[in-house]
């Protein structure tokens, strides 16, 4: 079937509300809040399915057929885009998360589709890989907690444990060259605006040209704006 640019399919639609109406929200409440689990799933369920699926229409008119896209950090939030990916347009996607618990919900949830979310390390994934979706992952509270405070500009002099915040940007550093080592040229990385510095020292450091996008779409979880950086040649497509 010939696909809309301006919208996703009804089958990929029908999905992706097939899935979101079957994840235990029960099991995903401690994941993502520590109290009022149901609250916040009732509150932020709805936005997750529209927000996402705004960015998966724009992601279907950059990402070709048939490529593969490794995701870092994937969860509840990026669902439409993996289901567009894998239904719409048949690429291969490979989801990574550091988080047991909400791979399992995931996976339980995806059954009826050729999607499987991995427990492991995103460094650890083989091949090439011609779209990198990184959102929210390098500027992570719970993972970065001396590096995100100055990521959001909320760094305090007083606090800062210099030491703590470097080793944290190694690790950081390192899951940028390990996954930008996997992306072909041209590439694309779709990552939020506050992670964008980190791929654009990537980029410097090994002389690939980026461009980055001028447009931002809201997320509905962490609420860090996504934005598409085009890696490897100077594409003068906007946004
Ligand atoms: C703040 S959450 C963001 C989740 C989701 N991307 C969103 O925007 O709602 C960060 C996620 O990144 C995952 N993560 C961090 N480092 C990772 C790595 N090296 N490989 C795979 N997942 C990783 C964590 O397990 C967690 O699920």
């Amino acid at each position: 079937m010939k696909g809309s640019r301006t919208k996703l399919t009804p089958v990929t639609r029908r999905l992706v509300t097939e899935v979101y109406g079957r994840l235990d929200y029960e099991a995903l409440g401690p994941v993502y809040c520590y109290e009022g689990g149901d609250e916040f799933w009732q509150a932020k369920r709805g936005p997750c399915d529209r927000l996402g699926s705004r960015v998966a229409v724009a992601l279907k008119r950059k990402l070709g057929r048939g490529g593969r896209s490794l995701y870092v950090g994937a969860g509840v939030a990026e669902l439409p885009t993996l289901i567009m990916e894998t239904v719409e347009i048949g690429r291969t996607v490979e989801p990574y998360n550091l988080r047991r618990a909400e791979v399992a919900a995931l996976n339980s949830a995806c059954h009826s589709i050729p999607l499987t979310f991995r427990f492991a390390d995103a460094a650890s994934a083989k091949g090439r890989f011609d779209h990198l979706w990184i959102v929210s992952v390098l500027n992570d509270p719970e993972r970065f907690p001396h590096l995100s405070p100055l990521s959001y500009g909320q760094s305090n002099p007083l606090t800062l444990d210099p030491l703590k915040f470097e080793k944290e940007r190694r690790i950081v550093r390192a899951l940028v060259a390990h996954c930008m080592g996997k992306l072909a040229r041209p590439g694309l990385v779709t990552t939020t605006t506050e992670e964008v510095l980190w791929i654009a020292e990537w980029c410097h450091r090994h002389r690939v040209p980026y461009r980055v996008g001028k447009r931002s779409y809201p997320t509905a979880l962490v609420g860090d704006p996504i934005c598409f950086i085009h890696i490897g040649r100077a594409d003068k497509r906007a946004g």
